[in-house]
This record gives C-alpha cells, sequence and structure tokens, in this order.
C-alpha cells in the first residue's frame, strides 16, 4: 500500500499551559476524503496550520509525514506538494480575480506564459471569466470562496487543506463547492476538509474524526460513527398532561421531558418497534398530538462526544 497523503503521531501543541492539541494520531490515504470535526475552538485550525508548515508543533510531538515527506526535515518538500484554502480568505481584495490568479503564479515561479494558461484555466472551471477583470471587494462571499481555492490549486497541489471551505455560503454555493471537492479528488488529490457542518462531512468525507479536548474523541466512516450512538428514538408529544402522564407510564422505557410534554422512546426506527409503540398507546386508548421517528445522525455523534453535559439519555 502507498504512504497515506498525511501521517501525523502524537501530534501536539500548547499556547502557554494552554494545551490545544494533546496528542493527535491522523492517517489520510492517498486520494480521499478526510474531514476534521469539532467545535469552536476545538484546534482545527491549529491542526490544519502544523500540517501546513504554517507553525510548528510542540518538540514532544512524534512524526509528521505530508505528500511523502517529513515536515521536520524537508518542510519545502512538503509546501511544494500542498495547497492550503484557510479559514479567513487569501484574497486581496484591491486587485481583480485575475490578478490574484497571477500573483500565484508568480509566487509558483510559473513562467508568463505558463501562468496565464494555469490562471484562464481556473477561472474559466471555476465560472469566474465574467468578473475576472473586476476588484475582488466586488466579490460576492461564495465568488471569493471559489477563487480562494482556484488560487490555491495554481501550484498543481496532490494534497490539499480546507480550512471550512463552506462557512458563510448559501446552499447552491456550497454544493457547487461539493461539487468541486469531488473532482479534486476524482483526478487524485487528497483533501483534508474541516467543517462546522455535519451534513457536508456526511456528505462528502471517507473519513471523519472528532476533535475534543485535544484529542481524537471518535474516528470512521460516518455510518461508523452513527452506530456509536444511540440516538434512534421515536417522540411523543402530548398537549394533555394526562394523557401525557398514562403514555409515561404506558412506556415506562421511555425518557420524559415534562415541561414539553414530551415522550423519548429508544427505537431502531423500524417498522416492528414502531408499531408496538403504538399498540400500547391503543391499549391505553392514548392519543399523542404528535408523533416524529429520528434516527441517529452526525448530529447526535457530535453532541454525544463534544458535550459533556448534554448524555446520550437526556431528553430533546
Ligand atoms: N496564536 C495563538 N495564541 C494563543 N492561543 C491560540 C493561538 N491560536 C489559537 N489559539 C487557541 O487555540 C485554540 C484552538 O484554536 P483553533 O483556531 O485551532 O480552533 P478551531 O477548531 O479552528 O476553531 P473555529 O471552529 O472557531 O475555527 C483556541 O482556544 C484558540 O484561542
Ligand atoms: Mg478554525
Amino acid at each position: 500500500m502507498n504512504d497515506p497523503a498525511i501521517a501525523a503521531h502524537g501530534l501536539r501543541k500548547s499556547y502557554g499551559d494552554k494545551v490545544v492539541l494533546d496528542g493527535v494520531d491522523l492517517s489520510v490515504p492517498e486520494g480521499t476524503i478526510f474531514s476534521l470535526l469539532g467545535p469552536n475552538g476545538a484546534g482545527k485550525t491549529t491542526a490544519v496550520k502544523i500540517l501546513t508548515t504554517l507553525i510548528s508543533p510542540d518538540p514532544a510531538s512524534g512524526a509528521i509525514r505530508v505528500g511523502g515527506h517529513d515536515l521536520a526535515t524537508a518542510p519545502q518538500a512538503v509546501r511544494a506538494a500542498i495547497g492550503v484554502t484557510g479559514q479567513f480568505s487569501a484574497v486581496d481584495n484591491l486587485i481583480t480575480g485575475e490578478e490574484n490568479m497571477l500573483l500565484m503564479a508568480d509566487l509558483h515561479h510559473l513562467s508568463k506564459v505558463e501562468g496565464r494558461r494555469t490562471a484562464a484555466r481556473l477561472i474559466e472551471r471555476f465560472d469566474l471569466v465574467d468578473a475576472a477583470r473586476r476588484p475582488a471587494s466586488t466579490y460576492s462571499g461564495g465568488m471569493k470562496r471559489r477563487l480562494d481555492l482556484a488560487m490555491t490549486l495554481v501550484g498543481n497541489p496532490r494534497v490539499i487543506f480546507l480550512d471550512e471551505p463552506t462557512t458563510g455560503l448559501d446552499p447552491r454555493s456550497r454544493h457547487d463547492m461539493w461539487v468541486i471537492i469531488r473532482e479534486l479528488v476524482a483526478d487524485g488529490a487528497t483533501v483534508f476538509l474541516t467543517t462546522q457542518y455535519l451534513e457536508e462531512a456526511d456528505e462528502l468525507a471517507d473519513r471523519i474524526a472528532v476533535l475534543h479536548d485535544g484529542r481524537i474523541a471518535a474516528e470512521g466512516t460516518a455510518s461508523e460513527l452513527k452506530r456509536l450512538v444511540p440516538g434512534g428514538h421515536v417522540r411523543l408529544r402530548f398537549t394533555d398532561p394526562d394523557a401525557y402522564r398514562a403514555a409515561a407510564r404506558a412506556l415506562g422505557r421511555a425518557s420524559r421531558d415534562d415541561e414539553a410534554l414530551a415522550l423519548r422512546v429508544p427505537s431502531d426506527g423500524g417498522q416492528r418497534d414502531l408499531r408496538a409503540v403504538l399498540d400500547l398507546l391503543d391499549a391505553n386508548a392514548i392519543e399523542a398530538d404528535e408523533l416524529t421517528v429520528h434516527t441517529p445522525d452526525l448530529d447526535d455523534v457530535f453532541f454525544a462526544l463534544t458535550s459533556p453535559r448534554r448524555p446520550l439519555e437526556s431528553v430533546r
């Protein structure tokens, strides 16, 4: 098997006595999408900055290899292999989109001809032809994000780091960005993506890691992670307090939300399970005002793993 595109062992980083990364292991196979999830301040950007040589890890960290090169001994080779789209835009607003692209081509030491050709190709691919000659300050958020990513691709990176590439985008622009990210991977690139959107990780990532308290709290495919939490349940809501209490008695294993007059019955969401609940209600002549079936999703995983005050059994 090939060397992973990204491999880190015992990644550590502290600022003063604040420990941000407390021994993080990562392994991302070539040609896959890896998503690092975590709440605000979890250390996602810190991890991206370390892996892209922008800041150094603590000396106690183990070896880190990116794009086949050791980060400590060959940072230049790592830089040549990667592209980074940061959480905050690298676009210069005062110049045009095209000028931004040509600046990147210069930074990558492309010849004038090669630089123009690459810029034109990417401007076309990212649907920025009409806007290319306008100052970037006139671009919408989505256009700026596309330009940012186009600039990242000028050096034809094999390993691409995207730090929250779709934050602030409308659903349409987010979807367009997903299409582009999938194309990059189809072309053989490896993508390391951080995101606040669980749905995005679910949609795109081959593997997902949840960062919490400086460590990887869980890692796996979206479906593996979903299996970790027993988030499936039937939720019954009542308007009549008597009906609510009768139902709570009949469904002994349900957890109660007395304020909302709602019961949450653990369930796999299957037909048999659902019928058992309905039969019990019928047998007791109880009618619920609302019934919803909830199957576990990445939100459940995320909240279960990252929030100590949100125990799995709690009623929503
Ligand atoms: N240069 C710095 N000096 C001191 N503390 C820092 C520095 N950079 C980051 N931190 C702290 O490290 C922690 C992790 O920050 P980081 O930016 O990596 O989080 P994040 O997961 O990217 O969050 P977000 O989702 O908000 O982007 C935060 O508590 C932050 O305040
Ligand atoms: Mg961040």
